[in-house]
């Protein structure tokens, strides 16, 4: 079964309780794509996950490591940012594939990127803008497995 739930968020604080609330139904290896233009709020989203799993050090846009290393209290979070890869061999020089193959949970910004290394449990976070300059509208779509 598939499930898609359609949220909307006021403030960043608000998009990084989504974020916790989505990691309270997560298990290991789960694998998250974050779909939006440039600052629709995917980053935010990753922080917002980032300070729920118990992760101390400030979680950023990458700018030359295109993956980050996150350790929690408990499982292992991996940031990824491929704004600036072509396509998905590229992304699998970078270590993606142990990262989605991992036990930690991997986010993945600009996800698209690499749609064919995806695996099928992804679940998929679209983000948009909406009509107030907070607001932002969130979609998250799960296969029944994910
Ligand atoms: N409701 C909201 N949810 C998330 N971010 C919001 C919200 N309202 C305002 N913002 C602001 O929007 C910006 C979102 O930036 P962020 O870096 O998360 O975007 P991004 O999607 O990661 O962009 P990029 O593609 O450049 O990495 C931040 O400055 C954040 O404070
Ligand atoms: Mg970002």
């Amino acid at each position: 079964m598939n499930t898609e739930q359609e949220i909307v968020t006021r403030s960043p604080e608000e998009t990084h309780r989504v974020a916790e609330d989505l990691l309270k139904t997560l298990k290991p290896g789960a694998v998250l794509a974050l779909h939006g233009d440039l600052g629709a709020g995917k980053t935010c989203f990753v922080q917002g996950l980032a300070r729920a799993m118990g992760v101390r050090r400030a979680v950023g846009s990458p700018t030359f490591t295109l993956i980050n290393e996150h350790g929690g209290d408990g499982m292992r979070l991996y940031h990824v940012d491929l704004y600036r890869i072509r396509d998905s061999h590229e992304a699998l020089g970078l270590g993606l594939d142990d990262c989605i193959h991992g036990d930690g949970i991997t986010a993945i910004e600009w996800a698209e990127r690499v749609a064919d290394l995806l695996p099928k449990t992804t679940i998929h976070i679209r983000m948009s803008p909406g009509r107030l300059p907070e607001e932002r509208h969130i979609v998250i779509q799960r296969g029944g497995d994910s």
